[in-house]
């Protein structure tokens, strides 16, 4: 199916950078006036009669409510399938699902393992392809951060991001955003868990700075951000992780070392005693409801964008 917008060519959603500089200001404008529009219970059905196919291979609780009530806020309606549920677990091609899905869908939104599904799915999908989380990155969520970002302090330009914990999809995430945004992330992981910088394919090493200390990568920094320490499709490796990541617990004392307007997010899940201490998740410098409740404003955003272009 072709996009509503004919002079809108197809775009996908698979990295952060896949957006420019530009095209992200635009999505965080347009994204505040649509969680200003659903506060406020006014309609906003700009995407009606379109259809979301929502594909997960792995577990999900903020980012299936997110795009699926997002969808169905915009006017149009979702088609929820997992792998346990479809063909993609008996092994039917990534190829041939793509090309089916995207006859009878105008947007997909997929949850997987290597990027490079996500990206095979996109090569044969005549309608854009959303990630909502591989193995390497989530940029859904840090659009999500950004915006919740600048609704607290405002523009995140020139501002410092400490990340604490895994070099996982997050961290690369971060990267790739400081990278084209232009914000640091002071980035500090136990050894053995570092971040590639490859992954992430920067424009500039000089968006992010890595510490052995998770203290010194938080001082003076604007944000202070964690994630879990063992992510989907690690859990082999649990018992490992927790050893490993036992001095790497975001505490109130790296928040006192942060900027004294710090925010602390997490994209949740969180295991409070783990990765985060409950006073730091649950304290006053704590946005994580805002940023997980903007993942649907944010991803509203997104999905019309793709769709429709620039409004107004
Ligand atoms: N943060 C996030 O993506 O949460 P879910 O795994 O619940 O979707
Ligand atoms: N890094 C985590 C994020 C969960 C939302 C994972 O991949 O499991």
């Amino acid at each position: 199916m072709l996009p509503l917008n004919e002079n809108h060519p197809m775009k996908h959603y698979l990295q952060f950078n896949d957006l420019s500089a530009d095209e992200c200001a635009y999505v965080f404008a347009r994204a505040a006036l649509i969680k200003k529009k659903f506060k406020a219970y006014e309609k906003h059905h700009t995407l009606a009669d379109r259809t979301l196919a929502m594909i997960f291979e792995k577990a999900s609780t903020r980012t299936r409510v997110s795009f699926e009530a997002g969808m169905y806020q915009l006017g149009g309606s979702v088609v929820h399938l997992t792998t346990g549920d479809s063909q993609l677990g008996r092994a039917e091609p990534i190829e041939d699902s793509a090309k089916v899905i995207s006859r009878m869908t105008d947007i997909v939104m997929i949850r997987t393992f290597e990027q490079t599904k996500i990206e095979r799915f996109a090569a044969h999908s005549r309608v854009p392809v959303i990630n909502g989380l591989t193995n390497e990155f989530h940029p859904c969520q840090i659009l999500a951060d950004i915006f919740t970002y600048i609704e607290h302090r405002g523009a995140i330009q020139g501002k410092t991001v400490a990340w604490v914990g895994d070099g996982n999809n997050m961290a690369n995430t971060w990267l790739q955003a400081a990278d084209l945004l232009g914000f640091k992330v002071h980035v500090s992981t136990p050894s053995g868990y570092e971040i590639d910088q490859s992954v992430a394919g920067l424009r500039c090493a000089d968006s992010y700075k890595v510490f052995g200390d998770p203290l010194s990568a938080c001082a003076g920094a604007d944000l202070v951000t964690t994630d879990v320490w063992t992510s989907m499709g690690y859990e082999a490796e649990n018992e490992a992780r927790l050893k490993a990541f036992a001095s790497w617990r975001v505490s109130n004392t790296m928040m006192a070392a942060a900027a004294p307007d710090a925010l602390f997010m997490h994209c949740l899940p969180a295991h409070r005693g783990e990765e985060v201490d409950a006073d730091v998740i649950d304290g006053p410098q704590s946005v994580v409801w805002d940023e997980a409740e903007n993942r649907m404003h944010v991803q509203k955003a997104l999905m019309e964008y793709l769709l429709l272009g620039r409004q107004d």
